[in-house]
């Protein structure tokens, strides 16, 4: 059974009619891209997952069961976590005190996971007391990834994370996103660079229009240049 399945999801934001019938799966442990240029329905998706936008058909199946619609602070308890777009920070607040935010689950030792962000991240437990207002827009990002690790997810649903970040933090963040999924979290991503994409993911979808057009592993979707022209826009 996949820990995630995306069955025929149909979403609309009033009348605009978003998302128009998108299945997808993701295996336990895998790192899976939703690739798509601007505009095409990758944060749709993530927010239909997390119900932050419910999705008025079709199912969103974690571990086999149905949580479409279910509240948002549920679903992060049954250990899904968005990282979403943009680097929201609390300018004023500490590394350590974003750590401190989130509401852990009760089966979640905080200080142990603490531990393990820190592990994760380095160069976050060098600055625990600074204010995330100091913080690179690299570490700023891998703080918000880290206040996402904090609620022990199985699955870290991350909405453009290397977005606008200098090319040395696009690589931390790349090291950063291997070592979680090492660890046993499940990793689904959206992003608009295939290139990049592949560096952690194994598997992507491609989305166009509110529908999933294509789908393939690294290999033959790196190998595909004309599907990478066609839906992507990469140039060559
Ligand atoms: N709150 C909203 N109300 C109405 N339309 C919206 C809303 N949010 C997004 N849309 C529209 O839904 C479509 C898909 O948007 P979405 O944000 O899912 O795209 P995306 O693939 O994440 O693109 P981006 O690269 O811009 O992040 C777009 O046409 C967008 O204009
Ligand atoms: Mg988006």
């Amino acid at each position: 059974m996949p820990l995630l399945e995306l069955e025929a999801l149909h979403t609309y934001y009033g009348l605009a009619y978003i998302l128009q019938g998108v299945s997808l799966s993701c295996e336990e442990g895998e790192a899976v891209a939703l690739l798509g240029r601007n505009g095409q329905g990758k944060s749709t998706t993530m927010k239909s997952i997390m119900s932050l936008v419910i999705p008025r058909r079709g199912q969103v199946l974690f571990s086999g069961a149905n949580i479409a619609g279910c509240a948002p602070h549920s679903i992060a308890r049954m250990g899904i976590s968005l990282v979403p777009e943009g680097r929201r920070i609390f300018p004023a607040l500490s590394v350590l005190d974003h750590l401190r935010v989130p509401v852990c689950p009760p089966q979640v030792d905080r200080e142990e996971q603490i531990r393990y962000v820190f592990d994760v991240f380095p160069e976050l437990r060098e600055k625990i007391h600074d204010n995330a207002r100091g913080l690179s827009g690299g570490q700023q990002q891998m703080l918000v990834i880290a206040r996402a690790l904090m609620v022990k997810p199985r699955l870290l649903l991350l909405d453009e994370p290397m977005e606008g970040l200098s090319p040395i933090a696009v690589k931390r963040v790349i090291e950063a996103l291997k070592i979680i999924r090492e660890t046993g979290v499940t990793v689904f991503f959206a992003s608009t660079n295939c290139e990049l994409a592949f560096r952690i993911a194994s598997r992507a979808y491609i989305i166009e229009k509110g529908r999933i057009v294509y789908q393939a592993d690294r290999d033959e979707m790196l190998g595909n240049l004309q599907v990478q022209r066609h839906y992507l826009g990469v140039r060559g």
